[in-house]
């Protein structure tokens, strides 16, 4: 069980270099913007806006997911309790003994229910990440609980009702952005937002902040993300060329766009680049809950977003193809999308 961060960070000084990133890759510097450029904080009204609501709430949501791939949104309907509760089991599970942990930790990419490190490719990575990382499907819900930790024993309970609300306001902004788009009510119902994945990321205090990373930079594979990410800073979002950090709002969820739904839209919404650094003081835990199309779900750009002065730049595939190439090319950017692309 040596490989979990979490097991064994509190007895190791300093870093250990195989979590030294190279030089070039390490955080850097985030640059510090005024608040009204950062990431759009939109208040979803309770989550059943209407009328003159409903239009002003569809156009913020589009003009976040244009410009930056990222969005907050408040007053989305969740209670505060619940989302304290989840963060809580979600703590208590990463702080449980060793020997607890071990019978989910799992190198096995097969396996539904896990327990990783790093990248879960520890063996065959250059460098480790600092994070340990719990992973599971959560919908539908009778399917997969039995699969769920049952320590805390309040995992299943908690974890159970905020993965059903979360997935709840994830169809609903998929409803506003289909009607911002204007292609048509529903569209990303069914097959396309069939799966809701969960990754809880845990972060260690680390010794060294400025020479590893949590997560490195990557656009998210599925639909859409909806992520908690409790009270800790951690989380930035790569814009022109800087990247700068996500505010943690004690009852916000952040929401960015993945990369189906850049190809959906035709390029119109975008997938924002994004990582997750470490901090010395705090652990920090997130929880990345990803709305995903089903493995044989086909993926291409909504019709109506095709014309002669917006050809198609995208083609057609099927989900999981998009799945084993972004595995392949290990999340990077530059070149995930290249596959998918014609030539215009
Ligand atoms: C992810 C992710 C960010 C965070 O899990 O894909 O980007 O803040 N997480 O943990
Ligand atoms: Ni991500």
């Amino acid at each position: 069980m040596e490989k979990l961060v979490s097991s064994w960070y509190n007895n190791v000084q300093p870093l250990p270099e195989t979590y030294i990133f190279p030089p070039n890759a390490r955080p850097g510097k985030l640059s510090t913007l005024p608040s009204s450029d950062n990431i759009p904080v939109i208040n979803l009204g309770g989550g059943g806006a209407e009328g003159h609501d409903r239009t002003r709430i569809v156009e913020q949501i589009l003009e976040a997911s244009q410009e930056f791939g990222f969005f907050q949104v408040i007053n989305h309907g969740i209670s505060e309790n619940l989302l304290h509760d989840t963060m809580d089991v979600f703590r208590e599970f990463f702080a449980l003994p060793p020997e607890d942990k071990a019978s989910f930790f799992s190198e096995d990419p097969n396996k539904l229910c896990r327990l990783i490190t790093s990248t879960g490719n520890y063996d065959r990575e250059n460098v480790h990440l600092w994070r340990d990382a719990l992973r599971h499907p959560c919908h539908p819900l009778e399917k997969f609980i039995p699969l769920w930790p049952q320590q805390p024993l309040k995992y299943r309970e908690h974890v159970g009702k905020c993965s059903t609300q979360v997935r709840k306001v994830a169809l609903n902004i998929l409803d506003l952005i289909s009607e911002g788009l204007g292609i048509g009510y529903g569209h990303f119902s069914d097959e396309l937002s069939q799966e809701t994945l969960l990754s809880v990321n845990y972060y260690p205090p680390c010794p060294d902040p400025s020479l590893t990373l949590g997560i490195t930079k990557h656009c998210d594979p599925n639909l859409i993300t909806i992520l908690l990410q409790g009270d800790v800073h951690g989380l930035q979002v790569f814009k022109d060329g800087e990247w700068i950090g996500v505010e943690p709002l004690p009852q916000g969820l952040v929401v960015n766009i993945g990369y189906q739904l850049q190809i959906i839209s035709n390029g119109k919404l975008k997938c924002a680049e994004h990582r997750a650094v470490t901090n010395s003081s705090n652990a920090r835990t997130s929880a990345a809950f990803f709305i995903a199309p089903s493995q044989d779900c086909h993926i291409q750009p909504a019709a109506a977003l095709i014309n002669a002065s917006n050809p198609q730049i995208y083609k057609g595939f099927q989900y999981k193809e998009f799945l084993s190439n972004y595995l392949m090319k290990q999340g990077n950017t530059e070149v995930v999308l290249e596959p998918f692309k014609l030539q215009i």
